[in-house]
């Protein structure tokens, strides 16, 4: 199949992009003592230069002790990261390109790479790293509310350097995902509660706080996943009801964009119906949305921690899906991190040209 309907340009309050295609967050851990080297500048700009419509960065953290779990994860506050930050969006910018940091809070979530650990306190809504597994005091509501001024902070940031957007990092069974999913959340304050929209406070408030930051004009988009790195089969919404109910006051704190990760994205959400989360999102509250998970690839990117490699896949049931308009914007992980170049070629039908995703990808900065 034609892939036109990825080249299509995009726009959403202030930003335009050129295509659909959005590089999806990726950790590299290439940034000691958190501070953006020129050589992962050099590696963002590869991307704009390789036509990529949209780059989100990888998970940048926001000024708490223990907000990431890996030395060698960037910061996004302090004058040193926030200068190796500055190039990289004027690199990106140079090339053509537009991008947005991912801004990140690890909670309770530890890293199996690395026996690093942050200094105390962990933030986790609980103290829980996993259902019933006890691992720290809860949050204080003075932590909760510090918490809550970073994100603002590093969004207020990210606008002065010139980023295009800011993404949230509400995914995966970190800080924010602990706080919506009841498994980690069981607080019994104005942050807790039974129902989904009750937990879902606290990334409201987050969301908040950066709309506050950014003002009106610059779009926010919110990652959220359905799956737990810590328990695959989650689902913290069993129906559209719940759903609704999840994503409506996270829409009404301000989020523009809503970026719904799946391992898999022509996995259907709910039964019934062959959407996927994007889709469902798009339907349920009327916002743009983005789709993602295994794109262009066979196999899906949790294997790829295990070592396990992945062939080029069809685009055609992802171009089918597009041309629907279930979604508006295509994340793609693993394919662009091992080549620069994936969405020229995916343009000019050079198939042949599109290369295996292998384990040796993540050792570089290619
Ligand atoms: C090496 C690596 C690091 C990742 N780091 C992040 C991250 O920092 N934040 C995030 O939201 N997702 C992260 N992910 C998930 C990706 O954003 C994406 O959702 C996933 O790889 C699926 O897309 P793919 O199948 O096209 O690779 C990471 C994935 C990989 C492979």
């Amino acid at each position: 199949m034609a892939a036109d309907s990825l080249f299509r340009p995009f726009t959403h309050k202030s930003l335009t992009l050129k295509n659909r295609i959005v590089m999806a967050p990726m950790t590299r851990s290439f940034s000691p003592e958190g501070v953006p080297t020129p050589e992962v500048a050099a590696y963002y700009r590869r991307r704009a230069e390789g036509d990529v419509g949209l780059i989100l960065s990888e998970g940048t953290v926001v000024a708490r002790p223990s907000a990431k779990n890996d030395p060698n994860v960037p910061d996004f506050h302090g004058e040193r990261a926030l200068a190796g930050w500055k190039r990289v969006i004027d690199e990106v910018h140079a090339a053509g390109g537009k991008m947005g940091p991912q801004l990140w809070h690890v909670g309770s979530a530890r890293n199996p790479m690395t026996t690093w650990v942050a200094p105390p306190p962990v933030d986790a809504p609980s103290g829980l790293s996993s259902p019933g597994k006890h691992f720290t005091e809860p949050m204080t509501d003075e932590a909760i509310a510090d918490t809550i001024a970073a994100f603002g902070k590093a969004a207020a940031d990210a606008k002065r350097l010139g980023f295009d957007v800011v993404e949230i990092h509400g995914a995966h069974g970190y800080l924010i995902d602990q706080f919506f999913w009841s498994g980690t959340n069981v607080r019994t304050d104005a942050f807790g509660g039974a129902t989904l929209a009750e937990r879902s406070r606290f990334a409201a408030e987050v969301v908040k706080s950066i709309r506050a930051a950014v003002g009106k004009d610059m779009v926010i988009i919110l990652r959220l996943s359905q799956w737990k790195q810590q328990d695959f089969t989650v689902k913290l919404a069993q129906t559209p009801d719940e759903m609704t109910a999840w994503l409506t006051p996270l829409v009404e704190a301000g989020t523009d964009i809503l970026h719904c990760s799946q391992r898999r994205f022509w996995e259907p959400e709910f039964e019934g119906s062959e959407l996927n989360f994007a889709g469902w999102a798009k339907k349920l509250t009327g916002k743009p949305t983005i789709t993602v998970g295994s794109v262009g690839l066979s196999g899906e990117f949790t294997a790829a921690f295990r070592g396990e490699s992945s062939k080029p896949a069809s685009l055609d049931n992802l171009l089918r899906r597009l041309e629907r308009e279930e979604f508006d914007l295509v994340a793609v992980g693993r394919a662009l991190l091992s080549d620069a170049q994936w969405a020229q070629k995916v343009r000019d039908a050079r198939h042949d040209e599109l290369q295996d995703f292998t384990k040796e990808a993540l050792a570089r900065l290619a």
